[in-house]
């Protein structure tokens, strides 16, 4: 039995609604068949973009979407990607499968996504293949209202209006798949780029330098030694894996230890930010650089059968256990965690959605950002207690309602747990969540509904005390009005 106490009063920060970020690259189905069908197509869409994917992505209020990659953003040329659908240029990806890129969701498709979402765009910038003049004009393409070569063609090409471009990054994995470069080498071209990223629009554009892999804490240092001033934001990847980066494990019928070992690696990711953020502290202790960890997630084996370079991995409960204990750490540490996106948003590593033809299920990681959505801009609610080491948990407060999330990774054992209330008491109370019997309980095209969110309703309320039993395997928010 747990206990914790929460004081409603003693706030720790807001949770930025951009850690709920979503990424979505050119990479196997994810923007092709996942999120663009074309107008043409059967799969009912408006304006190309399939209905059912962006229906589901706006009932758990997705703020920002970050596009077009990943290493493909690196290779990533975006005039080949205007004008009329049908002359543009196709390409080679590379990078994911050495596939055939038609080019048809470019630069427009992608804010119209981001419009049907109700999203942010975050548009990252290629500095691996790509030229200073390229990554210029794009800005000036997008984001240019008055009158200017790139704003005179973008009207040529029906947008009269420029976009909001929120968040804009600058390089992706420049230590690898983007140009395989040392920081300091990095450090200077970042600060080169970066100057013609202009500003046209009153709102700032947030700039993003390419961050470390992993624990790369040297890449961290000279990065922030050397742009500090010049930067908004810093990227930090790092994905979970079952066992080594070579020996991807299967995503489904894996052994019980490898369940651990995922969670284990998942969070690993509470002290990268710790180890990254004391770095940062060094150069900016006013923390007013994000630290970005615009991709993670896990990543398993791909599904039998399928394009390898494809990355389509099944989606379990354990990964619904990795999406609520890492969204956990990013609220502990929301004075620097100002953005995060999953990797990946359809049909790529972990998913919100997969898709099959017209056929598109939600995953357990889906209903996860779906029972977390109020600890968007919500304020953390400080809390003293112990939890088991198979649990972890995020109490935030948001218009006089308290959230209370609960991950219980146990494989065997309930967790009774009781949050005592020292400054009010609950009025009303109600619980959601998802809850595996099997450790790889997943939702299939034959089967979409095996875990989905539902009500919960083993807890109880008084006064001041609210005691739940959180199940083996299971992910829980609680909602509770205070008095
Ligand atoms: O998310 C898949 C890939 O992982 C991205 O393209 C790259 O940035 C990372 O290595």
């Amino acid at each position: 039995m747990s206990k914790i106490q929460v004081t409603f009063n003693r706030e720790k920060g807001t949770i930025s609604r951009y850690i709920y970020g979503q990424f979505a690259e050119h990479l196997g189905r994810c923007i092709y068949e996942g999120v663009w069908v074309g107008t043409e197509s059967d799969i009912p869409n408006h304006n190309g973009m399939r209905l059912d994917v962006v229906e589901a992505l706006k009932a758990i209020q997705v703020p920002v979407i970050r596009w077009p990659g990943g290493c493909f953003a690196d290779e990533y040329h975006w005039k080949d990607g205007i004008g009329p659908t049908e002359e543009r240029a196709t390409i080679v990806n590379t990078h994911w499968g050495g596939v055939t890129e038609n080019n048809h969701f470019g630069t427009h498709e992608f804010f119209e996504l981001c419009k049907q979402v109700g999203a942010e765009a975050y548009v990252n910038g290629d500095v691996g293949s790509g030229t200073v003049q390229e990554m210029q004009e794009w800005v000036e393409y997008m984001t240019m209202d008055g009158v200017s070569p790139m704003s005179k063609l973008r009207r040529e090409n029906g947008q009269d209006d420029p976009w909001k471009v929120k968040f804009f990054g600058v390089g992706n994995e420049s230590w690898g798949c983007g140009g395989n470069m040392r920081p300091e080498y990095y450090a200077d071209l970042y600060r080169r780029y970066q100057t013609y990223v202009r500003q046209y629009t009153k709102e700032p554009l947030y700039k993003i330098a390419c961050g470390p892999n992993i624990d790369d804490y040297h890449w961290m240092d000279v990065l922030m030694k050397q742009a500090t001033p010049f930067m908004d934001g810093i990227s930090l990847h790092h994905y979970a894996l079952a066992s080594k980066w070579e020996d991807k494990r299967p995503a489904l019928g894996f052994p019980d230890e490898e369940w651990f070992s995922l969670i284990e690696s998942a969070v690993k990711m509470d002290e990268l930010i710790t180890r990254h953020s004391t770095i940062m502290d060094k150069y900016d202790p006013e923390k007013r650089v994000g630290l970005i960890v615009d991709e993670w997630g896990s990543w398993l084996a791909v599904e039998p059968g399928t394009n390898p370079g494809f990355l389509y991995q099944q989606n379990t409960i354990r990964d619904a256990m990795i999406a609520s204990l890492t969204l956990n750490i990013f609220h502990k540490h929301a004075d620097r965690v100002h953005m995060a996106n999953i990797a990946q948003m359809v049909n790529v590593l972990q998913a919100m959605i997969l898709t099959e033809g017209e056929k598109m299920i939600k995953t357990p990681t889906y209903y996860v950002f779906e029972l977390y959505k109020n600890h968007q801009d919500a304020t953390v609610v400080d809390t003293d207690g112990i939890i088991s080491d198979t649990a972890s948990y995020t109490v935030s407060k948001k218009d006089g309602m308290m959230t209370a999330s609960f991950c219980n990774y146990s494989l065997t054992e309930a967790e009774t747990v009781t949050l005592s209330l020292v400054d009010g008491s609950f009025d009303e109370a109600e619980a959601y969540g998802i809850v595996g019997k099997k450790t790889d309980d997943h939702n299939s095209f034959e089967n979409p509904n095996a875990i989905v969110k539902q009500a919960f309703k083993d807890f109880f309320v008084e006064e001041n005390e609210l005691r739940i039993t959180l199940p083996p395997m299971s992910v829980i928010s609680v909602y509770a009005k205070g008095k």
